[in-house]
């Protein structure tokens, strides 16, 4: 049963209960247009209260119905009924109300919520705008601004914002049902208020609407779902509640079958199936109370600001004085930032005091869990894991955050490597949602089912990699660079290469993120490549560093950059620098770039595949868009050049909220 109805004297109150998530499935909309028919009949009930028999109101659609047609009966049809019922209609809401759910609460009269509750209209992240009224009720109940920002821009409402801004009318306290009962006989003396649908909402100026669309647009980098549902609230303000719900939903339709939406839904899919499924049969191992990290270097510190991040105590070492006190100026720079985002000025002192501070490895021996991120060098690695394994106990995982090196050579001096693996973080280590996880051939389930437990207590989505040298995503990284290079060698300038992408949809092109990085890190790898017998032709990147040219830290690289700045300026020396390697040949189109890069990307994500390095295109795709900036509505250059393997094709269509 997805829906139970109870009646007490003149209230029904209907539960949903369909787990885990409350999707709004084909089955649940059946029984809530087949409830809202029956009571709407009943001549003693006067109001219904629809609430939850879960943590949540509802999540949203059932994804997993958008790769058919439409099934009826819809959400609009169930929400027009609610409407039109003569009942008085009262939404109690406990955690989410995303996409359909809140859409749902908007048909009601009231929406009361306890203080856990939030509200959004995450439609544009799978390529979608809201399909039942979502953006034509909410400005009508919240004010356009704020409704632009939730269906354009993925702003997510807390209840004490919802309260604030009209969405919600009460804050209640649990047990919810019994607040919404007394609610609702409160509410039936008073005269009730107007639908959403029929509220006014202040239509602002052309400036606000161009102001709005370029920041969208800019934001959207290409996706066409955000700059839709913007559209869509504009006509609803401008033109009137009918014809805005007419445009949303037509736009819903369209946008349902794109290519677009199919990348993004896929995507989805794939993020919850690494997330959640038990990829490891075994049950993790003991649980981790207190986790070490040694190196409190970029990486280091990044990790350890998302294990506090996620509950963990944490002991972070490194070599000396001066590297305990940088991490902490460090450590103290990452939380003020989180303290200001979350408006929590006591995070900052509440977040230190989680984290131990030590000069080598020596307070490692309380650690379920010690990661290692000092500096990419083999026998430096093998060192410090030779003193861990001497201080640790025999259980304690120990895990590398090697970029590059082969983690069975980094654990060659531990006896039992049933415990080892590698935790490929990505920078910042807060923020970044990719993990990738390298198991050894010896390293046991139970440990891998840790890591999973890891990865997703700190709310990041693990991808399993085989080892190669860079693990999937790095090793992508230097065929993408590599083939950007030869596109310089080609007559193409490195800042037409970078716009080309920027165009494609990348925050950044190739030249401008490893002048990011630094040049340095990338020349090293080529110079231990050709130390290794490679015969590699000197290229624009060994020119560069040559003349010092080591990126933004030297305040030049593919590019200059004046001092504190980080923006990228054309500079003369690169390309006297660059000229004598470059062809004299009309640079190509800026479409021709991008299928070029994507291309080579995909060819190489092929290879990985062969290898077994990743499991499926999927997983490539989700590395690229977590960790690298590939544009989610491309959906990762496997998707972009058509590369999906049949197994794939299979589970993206029998992907469902269960
Ligand atoms: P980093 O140079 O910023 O930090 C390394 C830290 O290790 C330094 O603070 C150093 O003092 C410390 N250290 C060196 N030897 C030590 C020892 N014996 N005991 C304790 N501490 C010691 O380097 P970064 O960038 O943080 O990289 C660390 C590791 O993470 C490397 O293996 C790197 O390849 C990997 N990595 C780096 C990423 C990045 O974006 N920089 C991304 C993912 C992985």
């Amino acid at each position: 049963m997805t829906l139970h109805c109870t009646i007490e004297g003149s209230i029904a109150v209907l539960t949903i209960d369909r787990p885990p998530v409350n999707a709004i499935g084909a089955d649940l909309r059946s029984a809530l247009l087949a409830a809202t028919e029956t009571l709407g009949g009943h001549p003693n009930v006067h109001s219904v209260v629809l609430t939850t028999a879960r943590k949540l109101f509802a999540a949203g659609a059932d994804v997993s119905e958008f790769d058919g047609p439409l099934i009826s009966p819809t959400l609009p049809e169930v929400i027009a009924a609610i409407e039109t019922s003569p009942q008085l209609w009262i939404a109690a809401i406990r955690g989410m109300a995303f996409g359909g759910g809140l859409e749902l609460s908007m048909a009601c009269r009231y929406r009361i919520a306890t203080d856990n509750a939030a509200f959004a209209l995450p439609e544009i992240n799978l390529g979608i705008v809201p399909g039942a009224g979502g953006t034509q009720r909410l400005p009508r109940l919240v004010g356009v601004d704020e409704a632009v920002a939730v269906a354009a821009e993925n702003r997510k409402l807390d209840a004490t914002t919802a309260l604030r801004l009209g969405l919600v009318d009460r804050l209640v306290a649990e047990p919810l049902s019994e607040a919404a009962i007394a609610f609702a006989q409160e509410a039936l003396r008073r005269p009730p208020p107007s639908l959403a649908r029929d509220r006014q909402a202040a239509s602002p100026g052309d400036a606000f609407w161009q102001a709005a669309e370029q920041r969208i647009a800019r934001k959207a980098r290409g996706a066409a779902a955000p700059l839709a549902a913007l559209h869509a609230v504009r006509v609803g303000i401008e033109r009137g509640f009918e014809e805005g719900l007419a445009q949303e939903r037509a736009t819903f339709i369209e946008l349902r079958q794109s290519t677009e939406a199919a990348a993004m839904r896929r995507l989805f899919f794939a993020e919850r199936a690494n997330s959640r499924l038990p990829r490891f049969p075994e049950p993790a191992g003991p649980s981790i109370d207190r986790i070490g990290i040694v190196g409190a270097g970029l990486m280091g510190c990044g990790i350890a600001a998302a294990m506090v991040k996620g509950g963990y105590p944490v002991t972070l070492a490194d070599r000396d004085d001066r590297g305990l006190a940088r991490a902490e100026d460090a450590l103290r720079t990452i939380f003020s930032g989180e303290a200001k985002r979350d408006d929590k000025p006591q995070l900052v002192d509440e977040r230190l005091a989680m984290v131990r501070f030590d000069i080598g490895p020596d307070g490692m021996q309380d650690c379920e869990l010690v990661v290692e991120a000092v500096f990419e060098d083999l026998e430096l690695k093998q060192d410090v894991f030779a003193q861990l394994e001497r201080r640790c106990h025999p259980g304690t995982i120990l895990a590398t955050n090697t970029s590059y090196l082969d983690p069975r050579e980094i654990f060659r001096p531990i006896s039992d490597r049933t415990r080892t693996i590698g935790l490929h973080f990505f920078s910042p280590a807060p923020v970044m949602k990719l993990l990738e996880v390298i198991p050894l051939p010896q390293t046991s389930d139970t440990t891998k089912a840790t890591a999973h437990k890891l990865a997703r207590r700190l709310g990041k989505t693990p991808v399993v990699a085989g080892i190669c040298e860079g693990f999937i995503g790095n090793r992508m990284l230097r065929r993408y660079r590599r083939a950007a290079e030869n596109l310089v060698c080609r007559g193409n300038p490195p800042a037409a290469v970078d716009a080309a992408m920027r165009d494609y949809g990348f925050a950044m092109g190739p030249f401008e993120a490893q002048d990011m990085a630094g040049l340095d890190i990338a020349h090293r790898a080529l110079e231990a490549a050709r130390a290794g017998g490679q015969k590699i032709p000197v290229g624009p990147l060994d020119l560069l560093v040559a003349a010092g040219r080591r990126g933004q830290k030297t305040g030049a690289g593919w590019y200059d950059y004046q001092p504190g700045e980080r923006t990228p300026r054309p500079s003369a020396q690169a390309d006297a620098i660059l000229a004598p390697l470059m062809a004299k040949r009309p640079p190509l189109p800026p479409e021709e770039i991008a299928r070029l890069l994507v291309e080579a990307m995909a060819e190489e994500g092929d290879a990985i595949r062969r290898g077994g390095v990743a499991a499926s295109a999927a997983d490539i795709d989700l590395v690229q868009v977590l960790g690298y900036g590939f544009p989610r509505h491309r959906g990762g250059p496997m998707f972009a050049t058509g590369r999906l393997g049949p197994a794939e094709a299979r589970r993206s269509n029998t992907g469902d909220l269960q």
